[in-house]
C-alpha cells in the first residue's frame, strides 16, 4: 500500500529484484529483456513503451499447463489482464484457452487465431449480441451470473435453435484477502449467484429447453498471494457439486478462476507449481475437467513499462521526479494505491540517491506512479517499472489528450512493435464539429 509517509521510503535493490523475474536481468550495468537492452528499446521507440518477452508470458502458461497435467484441464487465460493480439496469438499457438467478459474481448480472441471452443465467458452483462456470436462461433461455455442471464440465454439459443452450454458462477463466500477492488467472492460483491441460490438456479437451467448445464464455476478475486482462499472457495464449491447430484445434475467440468497473485516488490507468493500441488488432491476425486483463468500471473511480470525522466523538481517538502509516463498509461498506484518497483535500466549512476515521488504530468494530484522511492535520478534517465505486463496497457486512457504508449513484444531476441503509439490526430478522429 503506497502511504504519504515520507519517512516510509522504500528502497528496492535493483540487482536482487531481477533476480525474481525471469524475462529481466542486468548485463554489466544495462538491465535486459531475454537479451535485448531496454535503453535500445527506449531510443529506439521512445517512451512511455510497454515491452513485454514473449518467452516469459508462455513459461508462465506452461508452468500451469504442466503442473495441473495429472488432470483433465484446459487454461483459459483471462483476456482483460493484456489483450494485446500478438501476445493473445501467442498463447493461442501454445495451446491456451480463453476466458472473455466482452464481445469485443471475442472478436480480439478470434482475430488473434484463438480457438473457440478453448473459450469460456464470464461477466455480468452478456448482451443478447455477444452471446448469439459466441453460440454461433461455438464457445466452450457461458459462466452465468444470474437468473435473468440464463433466461436471455436460452432464448437466443432458442432463436439459433442450439444448446448453450452454461456453468453458473456460484459466489462461495470467501475472503480472497486482497484489495477491496478486486474481491469479488464476498456475498456483498455484486458477482455470481450465492451458495444459497445456487440449487433453485441450477434446477431453472436444468429445465430450461436451450440451455445444457456443462459445469460450475467461482473466482474469489485477483492478486491472492496464499493457495488456502482458493482451497477454501474448492470446498465450498465440491459441497455444491454433491448437492447438485443429489439433485440428479452432473457437471463435466470445474472452472476455479483467476489465477494466482505475482510478486511486485517483495509479497510472498505462492508458485504456481505448489498451487498446483495444494489443489490437485482434492480435484482429483472430482473426475471433472479443471478449468483455470488465470490473467496476471501469465502477464504482469512478463511486462515492463519504460519511462524517461522528464524534469527534476526537488522542493522544501518532497522531490518530484516528473516522468513521461502517467496514471492514463499505469492506472494501478492511483486507483488501488499498488507499489510497483521501479529500477533504472542503466546502473552505477554518478549522481546521489534521493527519495522521490515519481509522478505524471496530469493535472491531478492522484498522478503518481510510485512515492517515497530511494533511486539515483538524472533528467533523461530511462526507468523500468515492473509487473506492467498485466492490467497496465489495457486499462489506460487518453485522459488529458495523451496519445497511449507503444507496446512492443521481445521474440527470439527481436523486439516488435505490436502497437504503434498513437499519434495526437488519431485522438479525435471520432469526434465530429456541429455547424
Ligand atoms: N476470471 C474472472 C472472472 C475475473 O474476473 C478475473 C479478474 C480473472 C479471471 C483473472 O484473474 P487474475 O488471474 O488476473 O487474478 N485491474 C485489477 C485486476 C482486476 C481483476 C478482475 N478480474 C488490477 O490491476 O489489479
Amino acid at each position: 500500500m503506497i502511504t504519504n509517509d515520507a519517512a516510509a521510503s522504500l528502497a528496492i535493490n535493483p540487482t536482487e529484484h531481477v533476480k525474481s523475474i525471469n524475462a529481466l536481468s542486468y548485463d554489466g550495468n544495462a538491465l535486459m529483456m531475454d537479451g535485448v537492452s531496454l535503453a535500445d528499446i527506449a531510443k529506439t521507440f521512445g517512451t512511455p513503451t510497454y515491452v513485454y518477452s514473449q518467452q516469459a508470458i508462455l513459461a508462465a502458461y506452461q508452468a500451469y499447463d504442466d503442473s495441473f497435467a495429472e488432470i483433465d484441464h484446459q487454461i483459459c487465460y483471462a483476456v482483460k489482464a493484456n489483450s494485446n493480439l500478438a501476445v493473445l496469438n501467442e498463447l493461442a499457438k501454445a495451446g491456451s484457452g480463453f476466458d472473455i467478459v466482452t464481445g469485443g474481448e471475442l472478436a480480439r480472441v478470434l482475430a488473434a487465431g484463438g480457438d473457440p471452443k478453448k473459450i469460456v465467458f464470464s461477466g455480468l452483462g452478456k448482451t443478447a449480441e455477444d452471446i448469439r456470436t459466441a453460440l454461433e462461433v461455438g464457445i466452450a461455455c457461458f459462466n452465468v451470473e444470474s437468473e435473468a442471464e440464463l433466461y436471455r440465454i436460452n432464448a437466443v439459443a432458442g432463436k439459433l435453435q442450439k444448446q448453450a452450454p452454461i456453468s453458473l458462477r456460484v459466489n462461495p463466500n470467501v475472503d480472497a484477502q486482497t484489495h477491496p477492488y478486486i474481491s469479488t467472492g464476498l456475498k456483498e460483491n455484486k458477482f455470481g449467484i450465492t451458495h444459497e441460490d445456487a440449487p433453485r438456479i441450477y434446477q431453472i437451467a436444468h429445465d430450461l429447453p436451450h440451455l445444457k448445464i456443462v459445469g460450475i464455476d467461482c473466482h474469489i478475486g485477483s492478486q491472492l498471494t496464499q493457495v488456502q482462499p482458493f482451497m477454501d472457495a474448492l470446498d465450498k464449491v465440491i459441497e455444491m457439486i454433491h448437492a447438485l447430484a443429489k439433485q440428479g445434475i452432473a457437471l463435466e467440468h470445474i472452472d476455479l478462476g483467476g489465477g494466482l497473485g505475482v510478486q511486485y516488490i517483495d509479497e510472498d507468493v505462492a508458485s504456481i507449481e505448489e498451487f498446483a500441488q495444494l489443489l490437485l488432491p482434492k480435484l482429483k476425486t472430482l473426475g471433472l475437467t479443471l478449468y483455470l483463468e488465470p490473467g496476471r500471473s501469465i502477464v504482469a511480470n512478463a511486462g515492463v513499462l519504460l519511462t524517461r525522466v522528464d524534469i527534476l523538481k526537488p522542493t522544501e517538502h518532497k522531490n518530484f521526479a516528473i516522468v513521461d509516463a502517467a496514471m492514463n498509461d499505469l492506472i494501478r498506484p492511483a486507483l488501488y494505491h499498488s507499489e510497483m518497483a521501479v529500477i533504472p535500466t542503466q546502473l552505477n549512476s554518478p549522481v546521489e540517491p534521493k527519495v522521490w515521488d515519481m509522478v505524471g504530468a496530469i493535472c491531478e494530484t492522484g498522478d503518481f506512479l510510485a512515492k517515497n522511492r530511494v533511486l539515483a535520478l538524472a533528467d533523461n534517465d530511462i526507468l523500468a517499472i515492473t509487473g506492467a505486463g498485466a492490467y497496465g496497457f489495457v486499462m489506460s486512457s487518453n485522459y488529458n489528450s495523451r496519445p497511449r504508449a507503444c507496446e512492443i513484444l521481445v521474440k527470439e531476441g527481436h523486439a516488435h512493435v505490436i502497437r504503434e503509439r498513437e499519434t495526437v490526430e488519431s485522438l479525435w478522429q471520432n469526434e465530429k464539429l456541429v455547424d
